[in-house]
């Protein structure tokens, strides 16, 4: 990934929210204002991408995307809600344990910051600079009077965490602060992921809280496997990380993380079947895990 580029994997999570939520079954489990925000955001992509926002509207468009993505990646498309919903309902759950700050690193096109943000929390989202630029664009268009979460452009390893951080004089570090890494980790290699992780652990007096995604892609099988690596390659990406989840957990562990939840593909679908009146295919090899 380059520091200059569109993440398409970000935009086409933003994508799949978007046609999603156009199901009730779906809409219903989010604000009206998360359901309108990947609306507005879709809006605003290049072409040809932003051509979904009109053609998603159709039911038997949205019937064909659907078709073709669970003919090649089953369960894909419901991770994408799953992770929005899993990791909304985990910040609250924070927040209401008196954390009062929020860091979302590889932010793309995600709402937390922003969702947040009105609540009066202090955000912040870590990008490239051309995703960083595209988010203050699109907050400037169609949120002009709302408050923003601060967009610090950040290429790692190039920019050093520990750097980007320490040069925000409103971030306090005494403060008990929460760090989202939604689909990040995974597009880089062991060595910054181990970097990262250890410098939130150093710059944080307060020991941080780490919610972050996993995908054990040893856990597809060949098949899907090659897909899920080849549709990445293919808009310019690359899942570097490429852990099981025992030694992502090791991971986390050698960086003095302890991993207090951790939810994997089955967990996160029976949950979300006991809040909605579906029950698609979840992808596997998808984790959540929460840790400190
Ligand atoms: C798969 S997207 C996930 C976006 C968002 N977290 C979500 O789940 O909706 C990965 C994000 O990580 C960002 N990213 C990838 N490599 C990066 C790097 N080396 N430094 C900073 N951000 C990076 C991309 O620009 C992109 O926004």
């Amino acid at each position: 990934m380059k520091a200059d580029q569109l993440s398409q994997t970000a935009a086409f999570l933003a994508i799949k929210f978007y046609g999603l939520s156009r199901f009730d079954t779906f809409r219903s489990l989010f604000d009206d204002s998360v359901v309108s925000f990947y609306e507005h955001l879709v809006q605003t992509l290049p072409a040809p991408l932003r051509y979904y926002h009109f053609w998603l509207k159709f039911g038997w468009v949205r019937r064909l995307y659907i078709w073709s993505e669970e003919l090649l990646l089953p369960g894909d498309l419901l991770h994408v809600i799953a992770r929005k919903w899993y990791i909304q309902r985990m910040v609250k759950k924070c927040i209401a344990d008196g954390y009062e700050q929020l860091i979302v690193l590889g932010a793309g096109f995600d709402h937390l910051a922003y969702h947040y943000c009105q609540q009066g929390m202090y955000c912040i989202e870590c990008d490239v600079p051309y995703m960083a630029k595209r988010k203050r664009a699109f907050f400037q268009q169609f949120y002009p009077n709302s408050r923003h979460p601060l967009i610090i452009e950040t290429y790692l390893p190039e920019n050093q965490l520990i750097d980007v951080l320490g040069s925000q004089p409103n971030l306090d570090p005494n403060k008990k602060t929460i760090i989202v890494a939604e689909g990040f980790f995974d597009y880089l290699n062991t060595r910054t992921v181990k970097h990262t992780l250890q410098q939130l652990k150093q710059h944080f007096l307060n020991n941080p809280i780490l919610i972050s995604t996993h995908f054990a892609l040893n856990e597809l099988s060949p098949f899907q496997r090659r897909v899920f690596q080849s549709s990445v390659q293919l808009v310019g990406e690359e899942l570097q990380l490429n852990k099981s989840m025992d030694e992502f957990e090791d991971l986390l562990s050698e960086t003095n993380y302890k991993v207090l939840e951790h939810f994997d593909s089955q967990q996160i679908k029976e949950t979300l079947h006991t809040h909605t009146d579906t029950n698609p295919p979840m992808l596997n090899g998808f984790h959540i895990v929460l840790a400190t």
